[in-house]
């Protein structure tokens, strides 16, 4: 199948690892051109070297969590890239704690990492995605959104919030050609597992989730917005 984004220009937040590693990957070897960031310098390089293999790469030393960075990574894509047409937002997940042993700090910072970053993302690459009535925009979340982990209580509070509001937006976008999902992960096989050590089951490939994402991103998939897909191996037991 061909998903159409030969030439196009995605942005992948937190890409030097794991899960927003692979969705660039992914999109990369569909013939898109992609801007990554992460903090580490040497995880980047080699995620930039990996990308370079397929396509056109830049990759931003940047903590996604600084609220300037959303606008200065959107600005360095159209810069390099003259355009931007796809936004994967990723950022590293909050710390474990349990429901009442999370403080306010904590809180806010979850919110700030996995609201706010988002939401900040969407609105800086939104008038470049409407300027040329075409976009994409993938979030990656978790499959907590969909039945909350015990110990992850900073995770599932911030996530379902920007699910509420990338729920509202999809619709706000869609007559403008922009599609808006969440691609929501349960357990993968990723450094962030291992920290953490709570695989539930099996472990999904992070490289069949980044496809997953691709396809999202994809011209195909210009029908599918404001939904939420899991990618969690059958775990989560709810209807919803
Ligand atoms: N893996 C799973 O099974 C799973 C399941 C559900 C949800 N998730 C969620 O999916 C997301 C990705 O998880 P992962 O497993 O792929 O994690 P990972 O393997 O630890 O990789 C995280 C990536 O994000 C970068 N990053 C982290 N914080 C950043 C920041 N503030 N600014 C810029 N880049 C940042 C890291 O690079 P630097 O540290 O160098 O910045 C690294 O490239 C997380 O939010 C996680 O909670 C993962």
């Amino acid at each position: 199948m061909d998903l159409g984004v030969t030439g196009r220009v995605a942005l992948v937040t937190a890409a030097s690892k794991g899960l927003g590693r692979a969705s660039a990957v992914a999109l990369a070897q569909e013939g898109a051109k992609v801007v990554i960031c992460a903090r580490g310098a040497e995880a980047l390089a080699d995620a930039e070297a990996e990308l370079g293999s397929y396509t056109e790469a830049l990759a931003v030393p940047a903590d996604v969590t600084d609220p300037a960075v959303p606008a200065s990574l959107v600005a360095a894509a159209v810069e390099r890239f003259g355009r931007l047409d796809i936004v994967v937002a990723n950022a590293g997940g909050p710390p474990a704690g349990r429901s009442l042993d999370v403080d306010d700090a904590q809180l806010e910072a979850a919110v700030n990492a996995n609201l706010l970053t988002s939401v900040r993302l969407v609105r800086e690459a939104v008038p470049h995605l409407r300027q040329q009535g075409w976009g994409r925009i993938c979030l990656i979340t978790s499959s907590s959104i969909k039945q909350p982990i015990p110990t992850l209580a900073l995770s599932n509070t911030a996530r379902t919030g920007l699910w509420a509001w990338a729920k509202t937006a999809a619709g706000d976008l869609f007559d403008d050609g922009i599609t808006l999902n969440l691609a929501c992960p349960g357990s993968h096989a990723t450094e962030r597992m291992k920290a953490i050590a709570l695989p539930r089951g099996p472990l999904g490939d992070p490289a069949d989730f980044g496809r997953v994402v691709a396809f999202l991103c994809s011209e195909p998939a210009k029908f599918i917005s404001g939904s939420t897909v899991l990618v969690d191996g059958a775990h989560s037991v709810g209807l919803v």
